[in-house]
C-alpha cells in the first residue's frame, strides 16, 4: 500500500546572503533614507504559530507533520514574485507546486524564500513538512511545536503587491500528523485532511518575538 512514513528535513547547504543596508552620507547628493523597498518584505509578526494539533503550543511527541495551502491568487496581478518568511519548531522544509525552495532548522532564525515570475492564472499550492525533533537521543518527551509563515505576491511592472499569512481567516491551512509519500504533489487530493489548527499569535507562547528574518536565501 502507498504508505505511511517518517520524511526526513533534507540536508542541503543553505546560503543567505548579507543585505545590510548602508545608510547614505547626509551629505550625499541623493541620500533617500524614506524610500520603501519595493516589494515589502514578508512580515511573521502579523502572523500565528499553527500546528495539527492545539497541544502543540505545550508540547507534542517527537514527529513529523504536513501542512498544505491552496491558494487562489490574484488575477490582477498576471505574474507575480511570491517571497515567504517561514520558521517552524524545530524544522521545515517548503514546497511550492511541488518544487523544494527552501529549508530550515532553527525556529529563532527565520528565513524568507523567493520563487519569481509565477503565473496567477492557476492556483498556488504550498506545501510544509516539519518536524518536531526529540529533546535528547534518549528523551522522546513531548515539546513544543508549531509552525508560522508569512507571504507577499507582488508584480514589479505594476508596483503592486498582496500578502497573507497562516492563521489568516479564510486561508484555510490543511494539516496532518499522517505523512503522505506525496505531500508535496500539487494535484493531491487534500480535501479530507483536517484544517491546521490555531496555536498563538506571533509574540505568544514558547516561541516570543522572533528577529526579523533572513532575506536572499537559496538552497543547492
Ligand atoms: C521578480 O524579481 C526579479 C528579480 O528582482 C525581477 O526581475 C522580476 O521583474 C520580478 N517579477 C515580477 C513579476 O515582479
Ligand atoms: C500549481 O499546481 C496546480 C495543481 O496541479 C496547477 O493547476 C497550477 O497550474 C500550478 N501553478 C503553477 C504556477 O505552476
Amino acid at each position: 500500500m502507498f504508505g505511511l512514513r517518517t520524511v526526513r528535513v533534507f540536508s542541503v547547504v543553505l546560503h543567505c546572503l548579507a543585505t545590510a543596508n548602508a545608510i547614505p552620507n547626509n551629505d550625499s547628493p541623493s541620500h533617500d533614507l524614506v524610500a520603501r523597498a519595493f516589494p515589502p518584505a514578508p512580515d511573521l509578526t502579523i502572523a500565528s504559530w499553527i500546528w495539527t494539533t492545539t497541544a502543540g503550543i505545550s508540547g507534542v511527541p517527537p514527529g513529523t507533520s504536513t501542512f498544505r495551502l491552496t491558494f487562489k491568487p490574484d488575477p490582477t496581478l498576471p505574474l507575480a514574485n511570491i517571497s515567504v518568511a517561514i520558521s517552524a519548531d524545530n524544522a521545515y522544509n517548503f514546497y511550492f507546486n511541488g518544487t523544494l525552495y527552501g529549508s530550515g532548522y532553527d525556529w529563532q532564525s527565520p528565513n524568507i524564500w523567493t520563487i519569481n515570475n509565477v503565473p496567477s492564472t492557476a492556483p498556488w499550492v504550498f506545501s510544509i513538512v516539519a518536524t518536531n525533533y526529540a529533546l535528547g537521543l534518549d528523551d522522546f518527551s513531548v515539546n513544543p511545536a508549531g509552525m508560522i509563515a508569512s507571504f507577499v505576491a507582488s508584480s514589479a511592472s505594476l508596483q503592486r503587491s498582496y500578502t497573507w499569512f497562516t492563521g489568516q481567516p479564510g486561508n484555510t491551512w490543511k494539516a496532518t500528523d499522517l505523512v503522505l509519500e506525496n505531500f508535496y504533489s500539487p494535484t493531491l487530493d487534500d480535501s479530507a485532511w483536517p484544517p491546521a489548527v490555531f496555536e498563538t499569535v506571533h509574540g505568544g507562547g514558547p516561541w516570543g518575538f522572533l528577529p526579523p528574518p533572513n532575506a536572499a536565501c537559496r538552497i543547492n
